[in-house]
């Protein structure tokens, strides 16, 4: 079985949200279990030097789109065993970051065009290409309209996979036929079309085999209108061949016992949970105090995160007995909160408006408690690490916090963390303090951790379910 994943980020390459950690994890443990898996990226500016001075070239070719004849370079690199190609066109991708360039729909639609003329010349055939996220969505539509009867491509099947339907790259319709040499036939309502534009996302819902998305609760909430970002009707009609797949994490990458950038490696250790904290507090000038139970917020600082329910009770948030660690940037509202909160309540809470990937470990690894009161959310990777570093996760139930959080239950001693349904304020503060009292019953912490012990949220089971898809194809 030979697949080839498409995608915008991956890591250790590029990364801006949970994507590049799926795409950086999941095709390691789909080669484990005996695949030939690889991965397809543009090769963009900041991919550190330590990998492109590895990377060789291995084609060049003109691409065509619309009346443009382009440069094309494909670059490759094994890393961990696993075979990464990268997209080179320096007048689309020599840029800083990924995203957020006027030209993003030329930049992705080259993107897209790549990928499939690519195949021949790196000698690689996929039987499946999955793609991920509107990025890669016109990879089926340009497999339909320009390759599927060529001989060398007969036999390959697309994937779908969204990670958030959020994001759907809406562009006008003019664009996509000029980039994409599609007739009028493709561009109607019953096709590309969304709100008067065409969308790469909706292209790859449409014109794929079969779609995914990362959690079983999110597959069934993107059918109804307030997740599915106008597309639930689509969806609904697509039911028989949607598939909700929960996300893993990589065991060895995200290890307490292993991980070099904590104070102290540890497993199941509540003492050297403790050091861990205390080091922190002192780093970061909190008091320190190992007895105080710590709550983390390591994400990005946009509304899809449940932010605005922070917003609205947290001065009753920081009067609870506990202290506040939060990491991440996104939107000035939110840094801006966080900024006024850790001035007013400097015992109270460290804010850190950047982006750390050291400084989250040992965040994982000193908190006693990790929230994520998402308003939607379609799997969360936060909770998962959360919960392998044995911070207890707080969190809304939705989407795939939903599938990997179980609410804790005193009468039954059964849990892994705590949840609240509706979207408000006060539940989360109430789920939040019942947490904080919780902490001080030693006991039932113990059960929660053991609780957490007995789970698996590496990527073995995922994978098995992948592979089995793209068997069925
Ligand atoms: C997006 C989603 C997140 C998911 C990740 C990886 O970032 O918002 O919920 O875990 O993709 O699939």
């Amino acid at each position: 079985m030979k697949v080839l994943f498409a995608a915008s980020e991956a890591v250790p390459f590029a990364k801006t949200g949970g994507l590049a950690d799926v795409i950086g994890s999941l095709p390691k443990e789909l080669v484990k279990q005996g695949l030939d898996v690889r991965v397809i990226l543009p090769k963009y500016e900041d991919i550190p030097a330590q990998f492109t001075q590895q990377m060789e070239t291995v084609a060049s070719f003109t691409l065509q789109m619309g009346w443009r004849q382009l440069y094309c370079g494909i670059l490759k690199l094994v890393h961990e065993g696993i075979t990464f190609y990268f997209v080179d066109n320096e007048m689309y991708y020599r840029r800083r970051g990924c995203y957020g360039y006027g030209d993003d729909a030329e930049r992705f639609a080259f993107f897209c065009r790549a990928v499939l003329d690519a195949l021949p010349h790196i000698d690689f055939i996929p039987d499946v290409i999955h793609c991920h996220d509107w990025q890669t969505g016109m990879i089926p539509v340009l497999y339909r309209a320009h390759f599927s009867w060529q001989p060398q491509y007969e036999h390959i099947k697309t994937v779908m996979t969204i990670h958030n339907l959020k994001y759907q790259g809406v562009f006008g319709k003019e664009q996509f036929k000029d980039y994409f040499a599609l007739g009028d036939e493709h561009l109607g309502g019953y096709a590309l079309e969304l709100f008067g534009g065409a969308s790469f996302m909706k292209g790859g819902l449409l014109y794929s085999d079969i779609i995914t998305t990362v959690s079983p609760t999110y597959a069934e909430e993107i059918q109804t209108p307030y997740f599915g970002e106008y597309l639930d009707g689509l969806l609904r009609s697509q039911q028989h061949r949607l598939y909700g797949i929960v996300n893993g994490i990589d065991y060895e990458e995200f290890d307490p016992m292993t991980d070099p950038r904590l104070e102290v490696n540890y497993r199941d250790s509540v003492v050297k949970k403790q050091q861990n904290k205390m080091k922190l507090q002192e780093r970061l000038g909190l008091p320190v105090n190992k007895d105080i139970p710590l709550i983390a917020l390591v994400t990005r600082l946009v509304d899809q995160k449940g932010l605005s329910l922070v917003d609205r009770v947290i001065e009753d948030l920081l009067s609870l007995e506990a202290q506040w660690v939060i990491l991440g940037t996104g939107d000035h509202r939110y840094e801006q909160l966080f900024r006024w909160a850790a001035d007013r309540y400097p015992d109270k809470l460290s804010a850190n408006i950047t982006f750390n990937e050291p400084l989250a470990r040992q965040i994982y690894a000193s908190s006693d408690l990790f929230l994520m009161p998402s308003e939607f959310e379609p799997c969360g990777i936060g909770q998962l690490i959360a919960m392998r570093y044995r911070s207890i996760p707080i969190v809304r139930e939705t989407g795939g916090l939903k599938d990997t959080v179980a609410s804790f239950d005193e009468s039954t001693g059964e849990g892994t963390g705590f949840s609240f349904t509706h979207y408000n304020a006060h539940d989360m503060l109430y789920t939040v303090q019942r947490a904080v009292n919780l902490y001080n019953d030693p006991e039932a912490w113990k059960t929660i951790w053991s609780n957490i012990k007995k789970k698996d949220f590496s990527w073995r089971k995922s994978a098995q379910q992948y592979a089995a898809l793209y068997n069925n194809l």
